[in-house]
């Protein structure tokens, strides 16, 4: 039995490729690992603001030496990161806006990534704090940049798989529903990248 946290970014609904996959990729894993609980985080229909002032003074307070208004600042980031490293598996839905992740999925990591709780920094480097995870992206996009001219303007997935490892997450499987939009390659992208979620959930 695992602990599975999906965090969704995508807006749309039943029109979104990544949500379809991330359904996939917890269907496979609860094959897996029979009666894992499955908690949601759904970024596109509860935002997290993203980091204010109050909310970096916060982080850098001891937790104790918190004012009220810093403590109700750093709320939201406590909770995201408490509630990934709670986790056994991450399954995170990433559309690709912009050659990236969408503002949302990006908010998110600006509050888990936290010094002190999910890396710290010593005389050797930085050290991430959420190793022994493991993390599934079901990404989609419309163009190509798994392999070909568009490797090079892939920001999306090599930028998850950098910030996952830097908080310790190196075990990560990308499941890529990629050409969404390229006539003679969309009619068989989700097909192809299902196909690719039962390896990855293993
Ligand atoms: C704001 C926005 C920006 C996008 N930027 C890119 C991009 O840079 N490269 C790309 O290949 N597709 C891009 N797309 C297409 C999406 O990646 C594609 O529609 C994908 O299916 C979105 O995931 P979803 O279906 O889960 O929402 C963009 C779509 C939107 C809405």
């Amino acid at each position: 039995m695992k602990k599975i946290l999906v965090v969704e970014s995508s807006p749309l609904a039943e029109a979104s490729v990544s949500r379809r996959l991330t359904k996939d990729v917890v269907a496979a894993l609860l094959v897996e690992h029979p009666g894992s609980e499955v908690a949601t985080r759904d970024l596109a229909a509860r935002p997290l603001p993203h980091l204010s002032a109050e909310a970096l003074s916060a982080f850098a307070a001891a937790p104790e030496a918190r004012s009220p208004a810093q403590r109700e600042a750093a709320r939201a980031s406590e909770e995201a990161a408490a509630e990934l490293l709670a986790a056994d598996v991450v399954v995170i839905g990433a559309p690709m806006w912009n050659f990236g992740v969408p503002s949302a999925l990006k908010a998110w990591i600006d509050h888990v990534v936290r010094a002190g709780k999910t890396f710290s920094y010593s005389a050797q480097g930085p050290k991430g704090l959420a190793a022994g995870r493991r993390a599934i992206v079901a990404s989609a996009s419309g163009g190509i940049y798994s392999e070909g001219p568009g490797e090079a303007m892939d920001f999306h997935a090599a930028y998850l798989r950098a910030v996952l490892a830097f908080i310790g997450i190196s075990d990560v499987s990308v499941v890529r529903a990629e050409g969404l939009a390229i006539p003679g390659v969309q009619e068989t992208a989700y097909e192809k990248a299902r196909g690719m979620v039962a390896a990855a959930a293993r």
